[in-house]
């Protein structure tokens, strides 16, 4: 089946670099992202410096594909009848309310992208879950599809995808693996084989993997659980090492020149942030007790409390380290993103620390080279951080300017420099000046 034109329903973090990727080593496909929020599509259509996700790569990316094969629109319906193909990227946040509610993933937007789908299709669809969803969604969003379908045909397959942020257009370029679930009937077949040959355009054979459905859809969630247990395993061994004088970073070393365990993901940190790790662990934890298998979640849920522990434990070593009462003390926050080189603040730790700090009376100075100070703001507003002990800086040195002490959240390099005048708490264990480092 010859692909022309694919649609992608969701201009986000995932949406827009990797539709931009297939635009440009599939010139001969036309790829249009689509999203509602028309802001969005107005920001991806804008100047390259200030495109809505900021990742290394992205704007010379956009820069050559966009006006060629590569289009940002709101018209959602026209775009859903053009394609040949339809990529869900939209949100799974988990759910804040209902049935499974601080657990569960939210499958509203997924679903009503499915409604949407249904109403505007007039000719037959691949339609590809993109997005990272519980496993077993294909069948509702089929049920979905079917109910209305009015003799269209649509084929589901699970494609999710495994970029990190902050190196999401390498990622894309030379992805581990691209993994492809697809049903085993003909069309089932001819489908994963249309979207196997758009990624062997860059990719080669061998790393397009494909699996039945459901392998796919849990593939994701797992391999996220597992990325995050590392984490947990060495953040919950970093409380032992400043216990003991073990060292965690040569631990992280000694224990990573196994071959068999490797040495990536065994940094210990102040925990884990992002908008996937913890929602996708809690979604796995809530399938694992829908299933009736309560020992098996119990166990993925303790990846959750050791990086809750860890977040609180670094906060706390903050107040102890300021003689345990941080009422009108000024700390200065440098990093507010989730991790370096991203300016997504979704889930970041920094949040967590700050909300401690401010609670216990602290005023806190915030600086962040990437995060915008509205996107900074809503973070204080949605987490009920009292905004009036909050200071935003555009500037380093006006930011730990006056300060008691700094504290230091992502391995941002201008981090690293900083004169030792007060003491520094680094989360990241980047500063060898800092007077107290996670698991030293
Ligand atoms: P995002 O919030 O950045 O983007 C989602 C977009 O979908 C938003 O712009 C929203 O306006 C749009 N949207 C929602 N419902 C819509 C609808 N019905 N019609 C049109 N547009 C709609 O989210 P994201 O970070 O790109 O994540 C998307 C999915 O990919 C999630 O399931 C996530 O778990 C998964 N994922 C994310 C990453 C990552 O690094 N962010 C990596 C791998 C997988
Ligand atoms: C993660 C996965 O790495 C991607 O494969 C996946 O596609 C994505 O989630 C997703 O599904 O959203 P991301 O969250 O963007 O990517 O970034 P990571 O580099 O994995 O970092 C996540 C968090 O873990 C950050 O807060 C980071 O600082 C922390 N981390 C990472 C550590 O604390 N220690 C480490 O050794 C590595």
């Amino acid at each position: 089946m010859q692909i022309k034109n694919i649609c992608c329903i969701g201009a986000g973090y995932v949406g827009g670099p990797t539709m931009a990727v297939i635009a440009l080593k599939c010139p001969h496909v036309n790829v249009t992202v689509v999203d509602a929020n028309p802001d969005k599509i107005k920001a991806w259509n804008g100047p390259l410096d200030s495109l809505p996700v900021y990742e290394a790569g992205l704007a010379e990316v956009v820069k050559e594909a966009r006006g060629r094969n590569l289009f940002f629109s709101d018209d959602i319906p026209g775009n859903i009848e053009k394609a040949e193909m339809i990529f869900m990227a939209v949100n799974t946040p988990t759910k804040t309310e209902g049935e499974g509610a601080g657990m569960a993933a939210d499958l509203k937007y997924v679903e009503a992208s499915a409604r949407d789908i249904v109403k505007y299709s007039k000719s037959d669809k691949i339609v590809i879950e993109k997005s990272t969803l519980p496993v077993r969604t294909a069948e509702k969003i089929k049920e979905i599809l079917e109910e209305k379908s009015k003799g269209v045909h649509f084929e589901i397959l699970s494609n999710p995808e495994f970029l990190a942020e902050g190196t999401a257009i390498q990622d894309l370029f030379k992805s581990d693996r691209v993994l492809i679930g697809g049903d085993s009937s003909p069309r089932g077949k001819e489908a994963v084989q249309a979207l196997v040959d758009i990624y062997y355009n860059w990719i080669p054979r061998e790393k397009i993997l494909t699996t039945n459905v459901w392998s796919s859809e849990l593939a994701k969630l797992a391999s996220n659980a597992m990325l995050a247990q590392r984490i947990s395993s060495i953040n919950s061994l970093s409380a032992l090492c400043e216990k003991t004088g073990a060292d965690i970073d040569e631990l992280s070393k000694a224990i990573g020149m196994d071959h068999r365990i490797g040495p990536k993901f065994l940094k210990a940190t102040l925990g884990f942030g992002g908008s996937c790790f913890q929602k996708d662990i809690l979604n796995l934890v809530y399938l694992c007790k829908h299933y009736g298998l309560e020992e098996v979640a119990e166990y993925w849920h303790q990846v959750i409390k050791i990086n809750d522990y860890q977040k609180d434990r670094f906060a706390q070593k903050i107040i102890d380290g300021l003689g345990g009462d941080v009422r009108g003390k000024k700390i200065a926050i440098l990093g507010w993103a989730f991790k370096a080189n991203t300016n997504d603040s979704r889930e970041s730790p920094a949040i967590y620390v700050s909300k401690k700090l401010v609670n216990h009376g602290a005023q806190i100075k915030i600086f962040d080279p990437l995060v915008s100070s509205s996107t900074i703001m809503k973070d204080l507003e949605d987490y009920n951080i009292n905004k009036d002990a909050c200071l935003i800086c555009y500037d380093i040195d006006k930011c730990i300017h006056a300060v008691e002490l700094v504290a230091i959240l992502t391995d941002t390099p201008v981090y690293k420099d900083l004169e030792k005048n007060v003491p520094i708490y680094d989360g990241r264990g980047i500063n060898s000046k800092a007077e107290f480092t996670i698991g030293k």
